[in-house]
């Protein structure tokens, strides 16, 4: 028996576990620091390059009370060599969910996210029952050093309302259900970069229309 390969297929048991029993997980250590730099590095040097685009919601100006980051969307058949390092590891994860929780993920969509200090974004959920293809959001964090007194945490709300702060350190990757979980980011003292992703299942024609 190889036990390397059969060790390597199950890296990830104990996120499809918790994402089954709870919906959500937190998985520490997602990349190499190595790797999590590199993106971080990357991510700054096209946020002062101006590549990165304030994200709006709709057409409506007043979005960024609603909203302060600023995104730029990997583009899959152009991803630099950070971002390859990210890709194949969420597909390695995605590969897991179909297979531990049947789960049919066809496809993943990921982007930089910058909050400068003092915007975040407002409670929300990903996606709309039943009108989204977005089944999982995972959200990897940049930051070196981050400490909880700088704020920024992500608050992900259970149906209790009570809620669960997860903080933007480098290295963390937060999953959960898309459909299940309202969140916010809320303000911090300094800079704060992410790279948010969503894993989606196939598109079916809708037939209600
Ligand atoms: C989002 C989001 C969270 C984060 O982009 O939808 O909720 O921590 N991002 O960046
Ligand atoms: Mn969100």
């Amino acid at each position: 028996m190889d036990v390397s390969i059969t060790s390597r297929s199950r890296e990830f048991d104990i996120a499809t576990s918790a994402l089954a029993g709870n919906g959500w997980c937190v998985v520490s250590n997602f990349l190499s620091q190595t790797q999590t730099q590199a993106l971080s590095t990357e991510c700054m040097a096209m946020h002062d390059a101006q590549l990165l685009t304030l994200a709006r919601v709709g057409a409506d100006h007043a979005a960024t009370l609603l909203r302060g980051d600023s995104t730029r969307w990997f583009l899959p058949e152009a991803l630099s060599t950070p971002q390859q390092a990210f890709a194949n590891r969420i597909e390695a994860l995605r590969i897991a969910l179909n297979r531990d929780l049947f789960l049919g993920l066809v496809d993943s969509e990921s982007h930089y996210a910058v909050y400068r200090p003092g915007t975040g974004y407002a409670r929300h959920l990903d996606c709309l029952r039943n009108n989204d293809t977005r089944l999982i959001s995972a959200v990897f964090y940049l930051n070196e050093a981050w400490q909880d007194a700088e704020g920024g945490a992500l608050r992900l709300y259970f149906a209790d309302q009570s809620y669960r702060d997860v903080y933007p350190r480098a290295g963390t990757l937060l999953l959960f259900l898309s459909a299940q979980f309202e969140h916010e980011v809320l303000p911090a003292t300094r800079d704060r970069m992410s790279i948010a992703c969503w894993m989606k299942q196939r598109v079916y024609a809708d037939t209600r229309r």
